[in-house]
């Protein structure tokens, strides 16, 4: 018996950031949307456990247990008391230390993988209790589409979308600790920062009508300067996009992806050409958003 869970990518089109609280996390009041480049990740009982990976990004990921998914795993087996021997297969496509949650969509997609392996029984709400538990960004990777969050970012609550938005994300090899970008953040606010972040109205309006001129001048991300401050390519990538005609270009999450939102598919394919060709980034690729978070593949 073999299951396969496919699970997008997110970017956030807003992310506004609060000052570092107590637990050492910062208060977030994020807008995530899904985005169709997407991981596979299959899993099939085995004597013992072990993680292969296959795909694009297949050396940039560990195979011991350090690994979310491997810990995904762990939590489903002790809550369904099994033996977390299995085999997972990651096929990663997501960029990896990129700021699109690909490290939370694996351990999304083997929450859910080893759910169906051993029966169905957890529940949705023991299995977001799970996604809290294992990352900031696990829970809306379970869930897609396009949602507010609040917390650390794990407490979701439905956004209304009209339509596909297209994007355009612009990637790089070397990736950003996010960690390190929250600390730049800190650093460049200092001690006195104690703005509690809010999403604009505007911007649930663009979302709602599908308004993607609208939506391009509300995109906004906090974490952008500190970004920015760490990998000062950035701001030219995002300077090059916007002059290339994109309604609206941000920093993906911690980054160093750099999103940008086109006006319709053909205008989203024109930009990945230009971006290949600027010698500015490693890689760029078109994704449509929203889509559905970890989902079982019919076999
Ligand atoms: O929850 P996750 O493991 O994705 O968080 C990784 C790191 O990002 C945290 O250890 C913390 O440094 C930072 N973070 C934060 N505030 C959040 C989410 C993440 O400071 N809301």
């Amino acid at each position: 018996m073999e299951f396969a869970v496919r699970v997008p990518a997110k970017v956030n089109v807003y992310l506004g950031v609060g000052p570092r609280e107590d637990n050492g996390f910062h208060g977030l009041a994020t807008v995530f949307q899904s985005l169709s480049v997407y991981d596979e990740v299959t899993i099939e009982a085995a004597s013992e456990f072990s993680i292969v990976a296959q795909g694009e990004w297949r050396d940039s990921i560990p195979t011991d247990s350090s690994n979310l998914a491997a810990k995904a795993v762990e939590l489903v087996a002790q809550a369904t008391r099994h033996e977390p021997s299995v085999k997972l297969t990651i096929d990663k496509s997501i960029p990896v230390a990129a700021g699109l949650a690909g490290g939370s969509a694996d351990a999304a997609a083997a929450l859910v993988a080893a759910d169906a392996l051993w029966g169905n029984v957890v529940g949705r709400d023991a299995l977001e209790d799970m996604a809290d538990s294992l990352g900031s960004d696990v829970a809306f990777m379970l869930h897609g589409g396009c949602a507010l969050g609040t917390g650390r970012g794990n407490i979701l609550s439905p956004v209304m979308t009209r339509g596909s938005f297209h994007w355009v994300l612009a990637t790089f090899k070397d990736g950003l600790s996010t960690p390190a970008v929250y600390s730049k953040l800190d650093e460049l606010r200092g001690e006195d920062f104690f703005e509690e972040p809010e999403v604009p109205t505007e911007l649930l309006a663009a979302l709602a009508q599908g308004n993607a001129v609208d939506l391009g001048k509300h995109l906004h991300n906090d974490l952008q300067r500190a970004a920015i401050a760490l990998r000062p390519q950035l701001g030219k990538v995002l300077d090059f996009g916007l002059e290339q005609g994109a309604l609206g270009g941000i920093v993906s999450g911690s980054g160093p992806t750099c999103a940008f939102l086109a006006h319709d598919e053909g205008s989203a394919i024109d930009l990945v050409v230009k971006l290949l060709g600027s010698g500015l980034v490693d890689g760029a690729l078109h994704a449509h958003g929203p889509v559905h978070g970890a989902r079982i593949i019919p076999q």
